[in-house]
């Protein structure tokens, strides 16, 4: 192999590490792999090791096909830990300290809207050629679904979950009877994280975490949402400033943020890895528990959905 094939190849391995890392931080623990993939994947790892490719029964270990994916010990490696902290954080990453203007809800909103724009912070890091990503829809919304960071579609429109993710959040939505447009939604971070490669993405880091919150809690204020809705891991763990918590354990169970009902749930991109019943009925009586905090109505059919 010659060594421009295997730098593309390092290249094509880091991304998809960024990309697992992501997965896995939104609660996905298991992703479907096709042996066809596989046996590629060990063609090309045995091309570039100068080796024959090993054959299942030899020097590779059997592969189920369901291959979990790397434990927090794996992930956090040095080698990992430089992959994560070495792409991030142009400038100070200080929290920012504003307080909002005296006005109406639109009118504070305009004016963070602006200020989160215009943030140095968010402008040296986000993509080349890329949006900062604000929050978006109803200002007296109920509800406020809370998402991790823009991904690539989001970073190119300038909205949160307008990619597939977000298909899937509108489905969750119109499921409960409402439509986008009626409810608030927004990320913890502005920004889409940077990756080494340019491709994929890789949850933020603390640090980025803490900048970006305040803008987080200031469209909180102005909203005054009666329930957040917490969408995987990233998100759960920014809101309950505590790193250990996981959404397969936690979710369904009520919480507060900023004195505020907070129930997390999967994130929208775990059912599109995940397309059971079983996955979309967990969530689905998560948003069940958000309607009927909210009073909200709820038909037979709708009790039975996934069943
Ligand atoms: N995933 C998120 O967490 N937020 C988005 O806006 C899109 C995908």
């Amino acid at each position: 192999m010659s060594s421009a094939s295997r730098s593309v190849l390092a290249f094509a391995i880091r991304a998809t590490l960024d990309e697992l890392k992501r997965m896995k931080s939104e609660g996905v623990g298991a992703l479907t792999v096709e042996e066809l993939t596989l046996s590629g994947l060990r063609e090309a790892v045995a091309d570039a090791v100068g080796s024959p490719v090993f054959s299942d029964s030899e020097s590779c270990p059997p592969v189920s096909p369901r291959q979990p994916l790397p434990e927090p010990s794996e992930a956090s490696s040095p080698d990992a830990v430089s992959l994560i902290h070495s792409v991030t954080s142009e400038g100070d990453l200080t929290p920012p300290r504003f307080e909002l203007p005296k006005g109406s809800k639109k009118e504070r909103w305009e004016w963070l809207h602006e200020k989160v724009l215009n943030c140095e912070i968010c402008l040296a890091n986000r993509n080349i050629e890329r949006q900062i990503v604000f929050g978006v829809g109803n200002l007296d919304a109920d509800i406020f679904f809370c998402g991790e960071a823009p991904g690539e579609e989001e970073e190119k429109q300038g909205e949160p979950f307008v990619g597939p993710a977000g298909q899937k959040l509108n489905g969750m939505i119109r499921g409960m009877g409402l439509e986008r447009e009626q409810v608030y939604i927004g990320n913890i971070m502005n920004w889409r994280p940077r990756t080494e490669s340019g491709f994929g993405n890789r949850p933020p880091s603390p640090q980025e975490i803490g900048f970006c919150l305040p803008y987080l809690k200031a469209q909180l204020s102005i909203i005054q949402p009666k329930v957040i809705v917490a969408l995987g891991n990233t998100a759960i763990q920014a809101l309950l400033s505590d790193t250990t918590l996981k959404v397969g354990k936690v979710r369904g169970h009520w919480f507060e943020f900023e004195s505020v009902p907070m129930l997390p749930t999967f994130h929208p991109s775990y059912i599109l890895h995940n397309e059971s019943n079983r996955t979309k009925r967990m969530v689905w009586e998560d948003l069940l528990k958000v309607m009927e905090r909210l009073d909200l109505p709820i038909s037979d059919k709708q009790r039975a959905y996934f069943l």
